[in-house]
């Protein structure tokens, strides 16, 4: 998978998923990876807040958890440094952002080209940032949804893989939202993995996520 696209399917991928808070998309990545709904293996959860309650997700389900602690690097690609050796030590080939609270430098994004993933709560490119459910919701749309897309040097903006839209309706209020969009996340997601693992695609125009089988 270097390069523009992937050129082989990565069947066999080592995955390591990011979190800083929740962990519910790693959760339901490890069960829906140990029930065959994509290839590859996850083998190691990544965090950059030691009070994120991902690890105990991590250890109930017996995934490593590696803890780099951003605070003593002078800047982000001092950190970003760290982490990459790291990740070269687990033979990581594929990185699933789930929850990860922490943008990329264009540093680590070149490092892992087309091989970072990440889920975001809106239809990218509407409702950008850490805050998207809240936003969709009070800027009063009637259709909001999940995005999964690979992560380029942009913040939120690159090619898309899969997005699912959502109806909101009358009877929502911010947390029914927030359960729904939830429940949407850990459904597609897997999906979108097992696509980019199994499928032959390439990028169009730096923009385009294009299947070429
Ligand atoms: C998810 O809704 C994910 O889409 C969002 O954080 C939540 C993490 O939940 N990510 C972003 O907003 C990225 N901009 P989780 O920790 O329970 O998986």
């Amino acid at each position: 998978m270097a390069g523009k696209g992937n050129t082989r399917p990565l069947t066999d991928a080592r995955i390591a998923v990011f979190c800083s808070g929740n962990g519910s998309n790693f959760e339901a990545l490890v069960r829906k990876n140990r029930r065959s709904a994509f290839p590859g293996c996850i083998v190691l959860m990544v965090v950059d807040n030691p009070r994120a309650y991902a690890i105990e997700r991590a250890r109930r389900l017996g995934i490593p958890v590696l803890y780099v602690d951003p605070s003593p690097y002078e800047n982000k690609q001092a950190y970003e440094k760290v982490l990459y050796e790291e990740l070269r030590v687990w033979k990581i080939e594929l990185i699933l952002l789930a929850g990860f609270m922490r943008i990329l430098s264009p540093f680590f994004v070149r490092k892992y080209k087309n091989r970072i993933l990440n889920i975001h709560p809106s239809l990218l490119p509407s409702f950008k940032g850490a805050s998207a459910i809240r936003d969709a919701f009070e800027y009063g749309v009637k259709v909001t949804g999940v995005t999964v897309h690979i992560v380029n040097e942009g913040v939120d903006e690159g090619p898309i893989v899969l997005q699912r839209a959502l109806k909101i309706s009358e009877d929502d209020n911010l947390d029914s939202l927030e359960a729904r969009i939830h429940r949407l996340e850990h459904r597609i997601y897997a999906e979108a993995v097992n696509i980019v693992l199994s499928r032959s695609w390439k990028i169009v125009k730096g923009r385009k996520f294009v299947l070429c089988d």
